[in-house]
Formats: C-alpha cells, sequence, structure tokens
C-alpha cells in the first residue's frame, strides 16, 4: 500500500468496489486499519477515513485470505533498483507467491500488475510464481498489466479521473474483466499485448526524465552563454510540436520512478546488446544537475566552509513526503563535504529524509531553517514557499536565495533578495 496501491484502492472503493488493501509492513496496515493514511499524498486522508468507516476499504496483514475472496487482485509493490540498475523483483516475486497461494482451487480471478516492470517480467516472474503456488495455469487465471501513469502529490486527482489506460491483456477474457472495472473512467484506454503494456510505461517515463533533462542540458548552455534559457523554451515551445510541459530547467529528477525506471531500461537494453547512449547520457547529466545549485552557491558564497546553509524541500518535489532520491539529500551532501551546517524544512518529508539521511539539523518552521542562515536552496516546489516574502528572508544573516524549481517568475521574486536561478 504505497502510492500507487492507495491510489488505486481509494479510486476503486469510491466507484462501489470494496477494496482489502494488502501491506506486509504492520504499521501501514495498522494504521490503514484505524482508517489513517500510512503516506502524505493531498486529499488521501481524508478519502481513507470516508471510505473506511463506510467498509469500503479494509486493511489486511494476511495476503492469501483476502485474495480468495477477491475477482481482482491488483500487484502495487515496489520494484526498486538492483545494485547494478536492473529491476529487483524481489518484492514482486514474494507478493506473487503469496497472491498464488490464494489463487489456490479457484477459476476465473485476475490478477493485474500495476507495480513498473520491464517487458518480459510477467511472464518470466508472475505468471510462475503465481502458478507455482495455486497449482493453477495461466488462463485458469486472467492477467492484465495496467501500468500506473500517476504523479506523486496528484495521486489522488490521476487515480480519480486518469488521463489515459493502458490494458495489456493475456488473453481477450482479462482484458474484458479489467476494462469493466474502468467502465466508468471516460478517458482514452487502449488494449495491447502484455509486454507492450510493460514497455509503454518505460517509454513513457524515458521519454519524460530526457524533456526534463534537455531542459536542464540547455539551461545550463544558456547560463554561460549569458541567455535566459525561460525566453527560449517560451519561444521554442510555441512549435505546436513542442509540449512545454517538463520543460523546466532545475536541479534535475528525483523520486521513486524515473531514475530507477530509466536504470531498468538501460540494463535492459545492454541485456539485448544495444547501448542506450540517449539513456545513459539523460542519467548521467541528471546525476550531476544538483551541482549547477552547488555552483550557484559557491560563487556568492566561497568558501562554504562554516557557512549556515538552508535547503528548503526535503522531498523529490513539493506536495509529497517521498524523499526517494531525492535531490535534497544529493544537495545535502555536497554542502557537507565542503563544511557547510545544513539545516533542512519540509512541510511533510522531513522524518523520512531524517531516517534516510544523517548531518542536517531539520528545522520545524520555514522561518526556523532561514533564521541566521547564509543563503538557501529552493529545493522542491511547495507552495508555502512562493509565498515567502522580505519579512521571512530578512531573518537570514544574507539573504542569498538560490532557486532550484523556478519558484517565483522573474517580475515576482520578493524584494531585498540576492537571487540565483540555474539557466
Ligand atoms: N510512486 C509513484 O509515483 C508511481 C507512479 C507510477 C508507477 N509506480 C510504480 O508502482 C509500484 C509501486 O510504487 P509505490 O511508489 O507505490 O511503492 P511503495 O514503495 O510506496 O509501496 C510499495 C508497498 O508494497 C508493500 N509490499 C512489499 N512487498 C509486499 C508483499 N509481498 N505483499 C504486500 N505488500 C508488499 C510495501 O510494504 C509498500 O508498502 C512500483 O513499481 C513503481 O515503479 C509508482
Amino acid at each position: 500500500m504505497g502510492y500507487t496501491g492507495l491510489g488505486t484502492s481509494i479510486a476503486l472503493a469510491k466507484r462501489g468496489h470494496t477494496v482489502t488493501c494488502v501491506d506486509t509492513n504492520p504499521e501501514k496496515v495498522t494504521l490503514l486499519s484505524k482508517g489513517r493514511s500510512p503516506l502524505f499524498e493531498p486529499g488521501f486522508s481524508g478519502e481513507i477515513a470516508a471510505l473506511s468507516r463506510r467498509h469500503r476499504l479494509i486493511a489486511s496483514i494476511d495476503t492469501p485470505a483476502p485474495v480468495r475472496d477477491a475477482d481482482i487482485i491488483f500487484l502495487s509493490v515496489g520494484t526498486p533498483s538492483q545494485p547494478d540498475g536492473s529491476l529487483d523483483t524481489t518484492q514482486l516475486g514474494a507478493a506473487c507467491l503469496s497472491v498464488g497461494e490464494g489463487l489456490r482451487g479457484r477459476r476465473r480471478q485476475l490478477v493485474v500488475v500495476k507495480s513498473t516492470v520491464v517487458p518480459g517480467t510477467t511472464e518470466s516472474v508472475v505468471i510462475p510464481a503465481l502458478e507455482s503456488k495455486s497449482s493453477l495455469h495461466a488462463g485458469d487465471f486472467g492477467v492484465c498489466v495496467n501500468p500506473e501513469f500517476l504523479r506523486e502529490g496528484h495521486a489522488l486527482e490521476d487515480s480519480l479521473r486518469p488521463s489515459h489506460i493502458v490494458i495489456g491483456e493475456r488473453d481477450r477474457a482479462s482484458g474484458n474483466a479489467l476494462l469493466r472495472i474502468y467502465a466508468g473512467f471516460a478517458c482514452p484506454k487502449v488494449r495491447t499485448s502484455v509486454r507492450i503494456a510493460e514497455a509503454v510505461k518505460y517509454a513513457t517515463n524515458a521519454f519524460l526524465a530526457t524533456k526534463v533533462t534537455f531542459a536542464n542540458e540547455l539551461a545550463n548552455i544558456c547560463t554561460r552563454l549569458g541567455l535566459d534559457v525561460d525566453e527560449v523554451l517560451r519561444g521554442m515551445s510555441l512549435d505546436p510540436r513542442i509540449n512545454p510541459r517538463h520543460l523546466v530547467p532545475g536541479v534535475g529528477f528525483g523520486g521513486s520512478c524515473f531514475p530507477k525506471d530509466l536504470r531498468a531500461l538501460v540494463s535492459l537494453s545492454r541485456g539485448v546488446g544495444y547501448e542506450p547512449f540517449l539513456l545513459t547520457t539523460t542519467l548521467s547529466v541528471n546525476e550531476r544537475q544538483h551541482m549547477e545549485a552547488v555552483r550557484l552557491l559557491e560563487n556568492e558564497l566561497r568558501p562554504l566552509s562554516g557557512k549556515r546553509v538552508a535547503i528548503l524541500g526535503l522531498a523529490f518535489k513539493g506536495g509529497t513526503d517521498d524523499v526517494r532520491e531525492s535531490k535534497a539529500l544529493a544537495v545535502a551532501s555536497e554542502l557537507l563535504l565542503r563544511g557547510a551546517h545544513v539545516v533542512g524544512y519540509d512541510p511533510k518529508a522531513a522524518a523520512n529524509f531524517t531516517k534516510a539521511f544523517r548531518g542536517v539539523e531539520i528545522a520545524a518552521t520555514v522561518e526556523d531553517a532561514l533564521r541566521g542562515s547564509d543563503a538557501c536552496i529552493i529545493q522542491a516546489a511547495w507552495p508555502e514557499f512562493s509565498r515567502l516574502g522580505p519579512k521571512q528572508f530578512a531573518l537570514m544573516q544574507t539573504p542569498i536565495v538560490i532557486d532550484g524549481r523556478r519558484t517565483w517568475t522573474p517580475r515576482r521574486v520578493p524584494k531585498g533578495i540576492r537571487y540565483r536561478r540555474i539557466g
């Protein structure tokens, strides 16, 4: 029951289905059984409380029993990277074994893979594990791949009103059953094969990540040429072939999807004998992009040793408590390496950040973070940062603001600060 599993659960429960939320993490199950959200995502708390009261959402740490009673089983477990970048299917394999137990002796239940998996995984990992524990054959149970496209920070709206739905069906009956579940969702739906559906997710994330990196690279070049990259991007985006979304320079992409999905695609590609230069370059440009913020800071404050620097926003982006591969981790490491004292603030992600990283003082409020700081770096686009003004920045020792997320348009930059941004 992560961001994806909860989004799907809420969306289906709100449409009148009874959803059992299964997780092996006892803390998450306890919170869910009390009608509370185990993670921060706008709107989740209220929906989970309301749906739990109406017994539409039920929590369980046991897998086989709820599977036995279910018509459809969605697999939304994590699929992180292995150390070599390839897909780690440990959680998925374990979940499939437990689901397989529940399938035993039953017929025509549908298993839907929502986790992001590289093409071939459903055939090589999911189906064999389900078959081995259920003593059934695929076909006795249905199988679909239904990749998830939600954005953290917008998981509720994206789950309730998805932009599109991709159904990879192992057979027509499986696809029909999943399509019935999504009948009330008014958006384009595409039916395709299991492997194509798996690939669509990687193609999407690889393209979006490459767009972000393109904007970053362009910003880095424009900076050195003395050009305003926003004006270049604005002019460029007038071309009807170019959609401006994700063409926003900053400290680079993080999170639990783009980096690990790109690594998995690179690994898969190499495994079939093709070196994907574009994707590896997208990753390597992104890995050093946060250094642009550090460079801007050093230009203002060199040396950083002994300086107090505030990082505003510890999550990988605004609107979430998720710190997985957050650029705040990379920025904090660099600043500490240079001897700075780092103080961090985030409206929701401070607890997760502290679990993932030590050595950063955590401030309870944005004012506490700014007070006495020699500079601050805005790392995640939380709305509250765009409301900061001269009064708050006056708390700083020197009001140097390095903006990693385009918090303000040039005309709205607060008065009285020394403002620098990437690009
Ligand atoms: N987070 C996103 O924005 C997003 C968007 C699209 C796709 N995805 C994909 O969806 C999948 C899930 O991502 P997430 O961010 O929601 O993950 P997450 O890490 O937030 O949640 C995964 C959950 O699965 C649970 N789990 C692990 N093993 C289990 C098992 N055997 N049985 C039951 N529960 C088990 C974990 O305890 C955890 O609560 C991944 O493949 C990810 O790539 C995520």
